[in-house]
């Protein structure tokens, strides 16, 4: 199985695996955020929403094993990347030419280190319910009170707000090499592919961002 540790160790194929394992978990964020939306509608749509989630148990673990796969495995092939990079070139370019090169697309590493630190937290905080003990003592179900409860918090409001700018700014630039990478790489989709992924990384941040907003702002409750 030479070929497999080729295509894994060499720096294409790894920039491949971080696509596609990027592509996974933008898909559960897709879903993710679409589920959250229910709040809108009440707390009856999102809880009834939570508990379906749970009522096919092989299905919630197969997904939760899924994404936890593609999760190491991104954050592995990022830090082989960056680490391989760092150690092909230990002294800087002496010009510095990013012209083409966003703030976003230098700073992969820091949002997505961010992102680890929030995801973190979030697992503790509502997953897990281990910081919080009045989220800790409500219903299973009960996400519309823990949103509602967890969101009129300032401090808490803020960090979610500072973790989707974070997750925006992620996607934006991870969306667009994704796209690359997997194959739209030709100078006639050049625009289209630097559009989009800014376009889909900050739709699906500043979604999941007006939640604690609106809560926060006293526009749900
Ligand atoms: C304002 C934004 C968000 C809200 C209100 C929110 C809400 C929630 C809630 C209520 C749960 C627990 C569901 C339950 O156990 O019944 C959950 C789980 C989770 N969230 Fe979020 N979430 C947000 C953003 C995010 C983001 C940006 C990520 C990833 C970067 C994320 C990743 C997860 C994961 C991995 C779980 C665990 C899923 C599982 O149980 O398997 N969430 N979220």
């Amino acid at each position: 199985m030479s070929w497999v540790r080729h295509a894994v160790t060499s720096p294409i194929g790894a920039k491949v695996i971080m696509a596609i394992t990027g592509l996974m978990l933008s898909g559960f964020l897709v879903g993710h955020v679409a589920g959250n939306l229910l709040i809108y509608a009440g707390p009856e749509a999102i809880n009834q929403y939570a508990e379906g989630l749970r009522k096919f148990p092989a299905l919630l673990w197969g997904a939760r094993v899924g994404l936890l796969v593609a999760f190491i495995a991104h954050l592995s092939f990022a830090a082989y990347l960056t680490l391989g990079n760092r150690a092909a070139r230990p002294q800087p370019y002496v010009f510095n030419n990013t012209v083409q090169a966003t703030w976003a697309s230098r700073h992969m590493a820091l949002t997505g280190l961010v992102m680890l630190a929030f995801i973190v937290f979030h697992l503790l905080h509502f997953t897990w319910r281990a910081t919080d003990p009045e989220i800790a003592s409500m219903g299973e179900f009960e996400v519309y009170r823990m949103a509602i409860h967890a969101f009129r918090k300032p401090s808490i409001a803020a960090s979610y707000l500072i973790a989707m700018v974070a997750i925006g700014l992620h996607l934006s630039h991870g969306i667009s090499s994704m796209f690359q990478t997997l194959g739209l790489n030709h100078p006639r989709y050049n625009r289209l592919v630097r559009t989009a992924g800014p376009a889909i990384g900050v739709g699906i941040a500043g979604l999941f961002a007006s939640i604690p907003l609106s809560i926060y702002l006293g526009l749900v409750n």
